[in-house]
């Protein structure tokens, strides 16, 4: 039982998966509601992940399930949300939700947010009183930035928002409260005729998309801006910086001014919504030719090729939904890359796999 059609102004949301994880338990689409006066909808606390299942040849394949898990796990530890999910029941309930679904590919969302206790209210900022609650839901997801944005690219300004600074909201954590900064920055660049928005941080410094981490391709070097420029520790960042190392191109963590933008080679998003999307204008500014350019072909093709399981990724990144739990296991090794996220003063902050570990 599928949902009607959902046109909406970006994507299309033609499938939706009938039941939801819970706590634990599946239960009914219909039956995943929460009660008006939760904490999460007056105050902002939840966290979540965006996950991709992509179609292959052995049947779909969740895409850095546990890395993914673990950055849910890292944002709830944050947040001190106390609950009691492990990794790998995170990540079994992730599984036996594509599983029931039955679909081959699609996007699965975990969620975890404070609700409301009904027998004992409480209604105030503090989160403690409010009993936590955990989902996990799963609909098929299109191209994220629109099917001709893969190829050809989107044009995108810069926003007159900042990105979050580090000591009032932690980019680090993907909380939904976050989103309202996203949407401010995804509102502006609509109206105004652009796919997407990108946003400086506080100090002028480029940072990331409204959900999506930007790369600058110069010559042959590519950049990106480190994690002291309040950006989300991508999954996808990290698989463009290890599918780079793989293919022998010389990749750096960098503070980027937005002057850089507008003179790079290349532009790309990525993202697990976005994938790896070209960039072909900045405020109306051309980047390089104005399309797609040969390094972001390059590793896109890469990227779509690993996706698909028709080529071996830097490491052990798809976990078949149809396979036995132990092929998986083997298959699901973390590697984050090797590249040290460095703060602004290229100083080391922390490895990624520290930051998954
Ligand atoms: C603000 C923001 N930055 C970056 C990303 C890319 O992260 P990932 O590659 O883990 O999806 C996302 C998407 O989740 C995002 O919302």
């Amino acid at each position: 039982m599928f949902s009607k059609d959902g046109n909406i102004k970006d994507v299309k949301t033609p499938r939706i998966c009938d039941v939801v994880w819970h706590n634990g338990e599946f239960i009914n689409w219909s039956d995943a509601r929460v009660h008006v006066m939760s904490h999460v909808l007056h105050y902002g606390s939840s966290i979540f992940e965006g996950i991709r299942c992509y179609s292959t040849k052995q049947g779909p394949a969740v895409f850095r399930l546990r890395e993914h898990m673990q950055r849910l796990l890292n944002s709830a530890k944050i947040y001190r949300m106390d609950h009691p999910w492990s990794l790998e029941q995170l990540c079994d309930g992730a599984i036996e939700l594509v599983q029931r679904s039955k679909m081959d590919q699609c996007y699965i969302r975990p969620i975890l947010f404070r609700s409301l206790d009904e027998e004992h209210p409480a209604f105030g900022v503090n989160p403690f009183p409010n009993p936590l609650a955990c989902y996990i839901g799963a609909w098929d997801w299109g191209k994220y930035l629109g099917d001709e944005a893969i190829e050809q690219g989107v044009d995108v300004c810069v926003s007159t928002w900042n990105r979050l600074t580090p000591n009032s909201m932690p980019a680090m954590a993907k909380s939904g409260a976050n989103y309202m900064n996203s949407q401010l920055i995804k509102m502006e660049a609509l109206l105004n005729g652009f796919a997407e928005g990108i946003a400086l941080d506080d100090r002028g410094y480029v940072s990331e998309g409204s959900g999506e981490n930007i790369f600058l391709v110069a010559g042959d070097v590519v950049l990106t801006p480190p994690l002291s420029s309040s950006i989300l520790p991508g999954i996808t960042r990290d698989s463009v910086i290890q599918i780079c190392q793989e293919l022998g191109i010389t990749i750096k963590e960098r503070t980027i001014q937005r002057a850089a933008l507008y003179v790079a080679d290349e532009l790309f998003f990525s993202g697990t919504a976005a994938e790896v999307t070209p960039i072909r204008s900045v405020d109306r500014i051309t980047v390089g030719k104005g399309g797609r350019g040969p390094i972001t072909e390059k590793i896109q093709k890469v990227y779509f090729e690993i996706t698909k399981g028709e080529r071996q990724a830097p490491g052990k990144w798809l976990t078949y939904v149809n396979e036995p739990k132990q092929a998986n296991s083997d298959n699901n090794g973390f590697a984050g890359s090797k590249i040290e996220t460095a703060g602004s003063d290229g100083e080391p902050l922390m490895s990624y796999q520290t930051a998954l570990d």
